[in-house]
């Protein structure tokens, strides 16, 4: 059996699997599944560390939304003085719905439209992470149209390797992310001659679920190298932001622990005299995933010669991960049962080849089993789909003993909403 992940949020308390005070089986019985179960506990306990670790000096930590973007999920962060990292302006009003505050609110992302922009703007956003040259003349355009003036930090691509997926490393050459390292002193001077624009800051994110300690390092120093060059140029960067990143254990990993690795990169910021400058973060998955479950109902088993398949009720469109980065995620009872285990493939009900959860998972389990897929609070639900007319999961938040419905099962009905026949005579 797969262990959990190292959370007292989530654990078995005499052979059942537990969300922070109610048993897994029992939120499913109540909320039926497929269902996204988090425990708000873990969520605050995983910030812990950053907020420790930049106690005493000026800093922002802008939870990456796109990980798990639930309306309760970013009320938890932003009570907890959180800001944000949107990447769309469907996410801008998703944070001011959960009564998160736009000044806190940094708006990263390489393709921001026109329209983004000026809502942006409208609703008094932080600043801008600019991610291209031609980005910065449009932003100008709008900002300078509107009589407004921008905050923007440059990403920058520090080339720098995360040692991760290739689909979720970002920090490289031949990435479609940030400004190149050598480009960006002249992309600064550009930024700094246009109207409209008001350069604060620099910013970086080398990539996703990383685990190495040596690519943020790495990054820190290409980052501060960069400033001083920009400063050398009479420009003032007043914020240094480096990004998320930061892994998670879905089943063997070794997560890097945040508060040491934040100490180490402060350590090295003020040894190198930028310790007047405010630090800010964007972690998503490192936040969220493994204060979370996707709790699903065993369905059949189908025994075979070169393969089991225990076939449940969540799929691909519930839960990507296996599927796009053939990401290997835990996978409980959520009661465990006496029995011999078998070797199954746990897969979903959708037609396609590559509708997986697990593989070659030992499990005892029955038709009418629930199985909990640990460390799936982030890019789980906010990567749902709706393939094979699937109305999407409910979510629920548990606090303590008590659970709270926090989105709704989609209804069959909302699927094709907006959808029309084509008319025929009459
Ligand atoms: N900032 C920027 C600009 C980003 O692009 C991302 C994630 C983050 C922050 C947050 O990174 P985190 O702390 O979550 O690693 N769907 C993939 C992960 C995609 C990450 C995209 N960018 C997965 O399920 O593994």
């Amino acid at each position: 059996m797969n262990t959990l992940p190292g959370d007292p949020h989530i654990h078995y308390r005499e052979g059942r699997l537990f969300i922070g005070g109610i048993a897994a089986d029992d939120l499913a019985a109540r909320f039926g599944t497929p269902l996204y179960a988090y425990s708000r506990g873990a969520m605050l306990a995983a910030l812990a560390p950053y907020q420790r670790a930049l106690a005493g000096r000026e800093h922002l930590i802008c939870y990456a939304m796109k990980a798990n973007s639930n309306l309760a999920v970013l009320q938890t962060f932003a009570e907890a003085g959180c800001g944000f990292d949107i990447v769309s302006g469907g996410e801008l009003e998703r944070v001011l719905a959960a009564g998160g505050d736009a000044a806190k609110t940094v708006f990263s992302g390489l393709g921001k439209t026109r329209a983004e922009m000026r809502r942006a703007f409208e609703a008094g956003v932080h600043g801008f992470n600019v991610e291209s040259e031609a980005e910065l003349e449009v932003l100008s355009d709008v900002a300078t149209s509107l009589g407004k003036t921008a905050s923007i930090s440059l990403r920058v691509n520090p080339d720098v390797d995360a040692k991760t997926h290739p689909y979720i490393s970002t920090g490289l050459k031949g990435n479609k992310f940030g400004i190149a390292h050598d480009r960006a002193v002249a992309v600064y001077r550009r930024a700094a001659a246009l109207p409209g624009l008001e350069v604060v800051g620099i910013d970086c994110h080398i990539g996703s679920q990383i685990t190495d300690a040596g690519p943020y390092l790495d990054a820190l120093e290409r980052m501060l190298d960069l400033v001083e060059a920009v400063e050398a140029e009479g420009l003032r960067i007043r914020h240094l932001d480096l990004g998320g990143g930061i892994g998670v254990r879905y089943t063997d990993e070794t997560p890097l622990d945040v508060e040491a690795l934040i100490r180490r990169l402060v350590a090295r910021i003020d040894a190198r005299g930028h310790g007047h400058r405010r630090l800010m973060f964007e972690p998503g998955r490192s936040l969220v995933a493994e204060a979370g479950v996707l709790i699903t109902e065993v369905l059949y088993l189908k025994p075979g010669d070169a393969k089991n398949f225990c076939v449940v009720d969540a799929a691909m469109n519930d839960l990507m991960r296996p599927a796009m980065y053939q990401a290997t995620m835990g996978i409980v009872p959520c009661t465990l049962r006496d029995g011999e285990p078998l070797r199954y493939d746990v897969v979903g009900p959708v037609c396609e080849s590559g509708d997986w959860l697990g593989r070659d998972r030992m499990l005892a389990a029955a038709a009418g089993d629930r199985l909990a897929i640990l460390a799936a609070g982030a890019y789980g639900m906010s990567m749902a789909s709706n393939y094979n007319s699937r109305a999407r999961a409910a979510e629920v938040m548990v606090e303590g003993e008590r659970a709270t419905l926090v989105r709704e099962r989609e209804s069959v009905a909302e699927l094709f909403r907006g959808e029309t026949l084509l008319p025929r005579g009459g």
